[in-house]
């Protein structure tokens, strides 16, 4: 290889696959690297799959990257597709050798912390509270993804501004990434606007499939937005990832605390941890400074020592997210509120995104039997 090609191939060394998140060079996608005489670089790159929706993006990565080589005057990018040899030494190497099937989170080198974020009631921002905390946790550096557990009501893609469909590698399935965090929702599998009339053994074994084969990696921190209740689909996270820690959102209001109250309750019967109780809709700060407490007051605080108190452990009160425009438009949006350095819920979610944080990675929700002093 000349040292022109050397350095066009250490150069494609900074291009990420969009969805895996690694150099392709590090993913066999790089087929053949040359310069030919007049400095035209000649990129063979290997896709995945045929038809694969991201070879845009990943024409202009390599052509951005080789462009910059000293030397080069031109790219010429020439798309293959991986033989089934490939692809298998490809699936391979992201699962880890002789890796079985299975959930990856429940192995026991896992060392990612699975958040279940529930509630009693619906509407009260179990949504919008998982998007903004994923996001401002991958701001932060941390390797996040999130499940949107909420098959019949999703709406994470929305949320996220995602409206690209999964990539397929056989049965593995790379979820779309946004602002750094790798996303699935059965919205993405769905033709525009179609109901998803499942009962609970099909509940199961959708969320069974997102998390056996839907390819994460290492993550440090996976999401799980749970629809409302205490429901189906909470038993089955309970049963698919024993080690996920709850979540729970609530509003100051009396009559959606104590049903989100019961939302953490269930921790007890299913063994998991309460990690902490998020306050949303606290107060609508008026123009005049005054803070109008549409709701109530106290929602929060109550949960939380109750929670404490049924579950003989400390269960804190990580924030209260005041009632903003800012978080709805985001929303609507698909531009999450914690990317506003002026929107004071996004900021109050930044502050509870900097406690989980600081919480240290792995054994994640695991009991060993010892009390820290
Ligand atoms: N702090 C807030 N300020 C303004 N609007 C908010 C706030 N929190 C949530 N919302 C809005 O309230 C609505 C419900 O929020 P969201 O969908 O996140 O709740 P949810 O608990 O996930 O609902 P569901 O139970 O249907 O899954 C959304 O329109 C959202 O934009
Ligand atoms: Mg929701």
């Amino acid at each position: 290889m000349s040292a022109a090609e050397d350095a066009v191939l250490r150069a494609l060394g900074a291009v990420l696959d969009p969805e895996l998140r690694r150099p392709i060079t590090d993913l066999g996608m790089v087929r053949e690297v040359a310069v030919e005489a007049d400095g035209t670089a000649v990129v063979g790159v290997l896709l995945t799959v045929a038809g694969c929706p991201l070879r845009g993006t990943i024409t202009g990565d390599v052509e951005a990257a080789v462009a910059g080589v000293p030397g080069i005057t031109g790219v010429r990018v020439e798309m293959d597709v991986m033989t089934p040899e490939q692809r298998n030494r490809l699936k391979e190497q992201l699962r880890g050798p002789g890796a079985e099937r299975g959930v990856p989170f429940n192995r026991p080198g896992s060392l990612t912390r699975v958040y279940a974020v529930a509630s009693g009631k619906g509407g009260v921002g179990k949504s919008s509270v998982t998007v903004n905390l994923a996001v401002a946790l991958s701001r932060r550096g941390l390797r996040v993804g999130i499940v949107d557990a909420d098959v019949h009501g999703f709406s994470v893609p929305g949320l996220m501004g995602i409206t690209q469909p999964p990539t397929r590698v056989d049965e593995m399935i790379l979820p779309p990434v946004a602002y750094g965090v790798k996303t699935i929702s059965i919205g993405m599998f769905l033709p525009e606007n179609q109901p998803v009339a499942w009962r609970g053994p099909m509940l199961h074994r959708a969320l069974e499939q997102f998390l056996t084969d839907v390819f994460f990696g290492d993550l440090d921190v996976l999401f799980l937005d749970l629809p409302p209740g205490t429901g189906d689909i909470a038993i089955s996270v309970a049963q698919l990832l024993p080690g996920s820690e709850i979540l729970v959102v609530t509003t100051p209001q009396a009559a959606a605390a104590e049903v989100a109250e019961r939302a953490g309750t269930v921790a007890a019967q299913t063994g998991q941890k309460v990690s902490g109780v998020i306050e949303n809709m606290s107060w609508l700060q008026l123009p005049d400074g005054q803070r109008m407490e549409l709701f109530g007051s106290g929602g929060g605080e109550q949960v939380a020592a109750r929670l404490t108190s049924a579950l003989g452990t400390e269960v804190p009160l990580l924030g209260s997210i005041p009632l903003d425009v800012r978080l709805r438009e985001g929303g609507d949006a698909g531009s999450p509120a914690v990317l506003e350095e002026d929107s004071a819920a996004g900021a109050e979610l930044r502050r509870i995104a900097g406690q989980l944080a600081r919480r240290p990675r792995g054994l994640a929700g695991l009991n060993l039997g010892v009390t820290p002093s």
